[in-house]
């Protein structure tokens, strides 16, 4: 087995994932939508290799929201060709050239893998609807309505309402844990899983370095098909959430299946998987991912941290439970945004110490890039981008959520899927095409909030993550050492060291007005180098103030 051994640092222990939604990030045609040539022209936004660039952010990885061909009901997410790249996205050699011009830079590519499930266009699902003896008869969930209920069981669609669609062509129903247009493949048939392993292997040969496993914790379902119990006073029968999701969800046979994908690209050199341990998953389910001996995800995600308040107590009981919950040898892993919750600055808008959003995104920026794991920074989150909130019903692109009609279903995810703002031209820079119509309405804000502002301006959160980043990567104590917090419940500020036996690094976020520095565990407070501050000059040795400065974010070093 050719695995990293996780004592040394992988390079995705060590950099700094970008995720890209590819439909809004750059279009590079001009017909309104994002694509991969659009990304191919903002590489060097993204990192041009050069180490003291003015300009460039300095990421090491891309994820790329699902680019295979799709009928795009959930917009990417339901494939209906897993070797192909859609249409609107390019072709194939646009995506060589995608991979080798952002290797030359140094740039990691990381496709998101949708092997949950397939769109009901694909020629897998259509041969297996077409009668219950095909070759493919097997290859998703079929069952019929037993004993005149209405449905095979109770198991309830993520996006509301039952999942279960009925056939007329097959005369049974096929269970999807998303909408009606994504059967989940069953993951007990072996033609199924090997024809996805060939998929995964064509990626890897073509030279992606990882893949971020969509919806990795519900590909299992209980081949008995046994109802999941109801919590405990739930009513509603038709919520998703109501339910305990012992036989749709977290199967042991999830973890095999996960298993084998990792020995299947542990034959290859250091490529990544990332999972998403489901949405409402709890971080000691989704620690199990990293398998019994870290031969399971490299990287399980699990949502608690960015749906904790914005309150230094909370925040730093997240880090904790991290903190004790990863096993010996595994990595944690950290995102606040991503294209399916709001973004943080429009999440965290209400808190009662939410004065400045300016100040909100700095702080964020200095946990996500100074807590110990992997940070996974969502585009157009180091602008401070916040969700567009205003866009017309007919606009709306998240059909999957939409037209799912019964049952509680989640709001759109539009708001923060909106295109990326360059620069203060039409479209926002997104898209040369001045007729064409931006995938989604560009936020009313992208006059002021663009990058071509944002790097002018000294003070902007643009130029503040930009030298957060080239901080962490010259400082091993961030990227690689230990964690420890020296406040034991924090009410107004975190202040937390990483170290190594060489380096300490101290980091200080306060999250209210002038307030004393106040620690449990002491310090000595004298001679600390400023790597990085809202307050002091960066470089300047200094003792450290009995107070802190309203809303400051300061980081400073000490070498032994
Ligand atoms: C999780 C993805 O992040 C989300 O966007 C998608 O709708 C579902 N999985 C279904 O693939």
């Amino acid at each position: 087995m050719n695995s990293i051994s996780i004592t040394e640092q992988a390079w995705w222990q060590e950099g700094i994932i970008y995720q890209i939604y590819v439909l809004t990030y750059a279009d590079g045609n001009g017909d309104g939508t994002g694509d991969l040539r659009g990304i191919i022209e903002r590489l060097d936004y993204l990192n041009d290799g050069n180490p003291d660039s003015e300009t460039s952010l300095g990421i090491d990885a891309i994820w790329l929201s699902p680019i295979n061909s799709s009928p795009m009901v959930d917009n990417g997410y339901d494939v209906a060709d897993y070797t192909n790249i859609g249409e609107v996205f390019g072709s194939l050699s646009d995506f060589d050239e995608l991979v080798a011009k952002a290797h030359h830079r140094g740039i990691k590519i990381i496709l998101d893998l949708v092997i949950n499930h397939t769109s009901d266009q694909h020629p897998w699902f259509k041969e297996s609807s077409s009668s219950k003896d095909n070759p493919k008869a097997d290859w998703y969930l079929w069952q019929d309505a037993y004993e005149g209920r209405e449905f095979p069981n109770n198991w309830q669609s993520y996006f509301g309402g039952t999942g279960w669609t009925y056939s007329p062509e097959r005369e049974q129903f096929y269970f999807h844990t998303f909408n009606t247009s994504q059967p989940d493949i069953n993951w007990h048939n072996p033609d199924a899983k090997a024809a996805i392993h060939d998929i995964i292997r064509f990626w890897l040969d073509r030279g992606v370095d990882g893949f971020r496993m969509d919806a990795s914790s519900v590909y299992v379902q209980d081949p008995y098909f046994r109802d999941n119990p109801m919590k405990y006073e739930a009513s509603n029968k038709n919520d998703y959430n109501n339910y305990h999701h012992l036989y749709d969800k977290d199967l042991p046979e999830n973890h095999q299946v996960i298993k084998e994908i990792r020995a299947l690209t542990d034959e290859y050199d250091d490529r990544l998987i990332i999972g998403e341990t489901f949405i409402d998953s709890r971080l000691y389910d989704s620690v199990t991912y990293y398998g019994t001996q870290n031969d399971e995800l490299h990287l399980p995600i699990t949502f608690e941290f960015p749906f904790s308040p914005w309150s230094p107590g909370y925040l730093q009981r997240e880090i904790e439970k991290k903190e004790k919950l990863t096993p010996e040898g595994a990595w944690p892993t950290y995102f606040l945004d991503n294209h399916d919750i709001p973004r943080h600055l429009s999440r965290w808008i209400d808190c009662s110490l939410c004065v400045d959003s300016d100040a909100i995104a700095k702080a964020a920026a200095t946990l996500m890039l100074t807590i110990r794991g992997t940070p996974i920074l969502y585009y157009g989150q180091e602008l401070g981008m916040v969700d567009n909130i205003n866009i017309p019903a007919d606009k709306l692109q998240d059909r999957a959520v939409i037209i799912s009609e019964t049952g509680d279903t989640p709001p759109p995810r539009d708001g923060a899927r909106t295109p990326m703002q360059w620069d203060d031209s039409p479209h926002a820079g997104f898209s040369f095409g001045q007729d064409a119509s931006p995938w989604l309405p560009v936020n009313d804000n992208y006059k002021q909030l663009n990058v071509v502002n944002a790097l002018q301006k000294t003070d902007s959160i643009l130029n503040f993550y930009r030298q957060l980043i080239r901080v962490r990567k010259q400082s091993t104590a961030l990227r690689r050492g230990k964690w420890r917090s020296l406040i034991h419940y924090p009410y107004e500020h975190l202040a937390y060291l990483r170290e190594t036996a060489t380096e300490t690094v101290l980091i200080v976020i306060n999250f209210a007005y002038e307030q004393p520095f106040a620690l449990d565990v002491p310090i000595n407070k004298e001679n600390w180098t400023v790597l990085l501050s809202t307050v002091y000059e960066t470089g300047k040795v200094i003792d450290l103030a009995d107070n802190l400065t309203a809303f400051e974010v300061s980081l400073f070093q000490k070498i032994r």
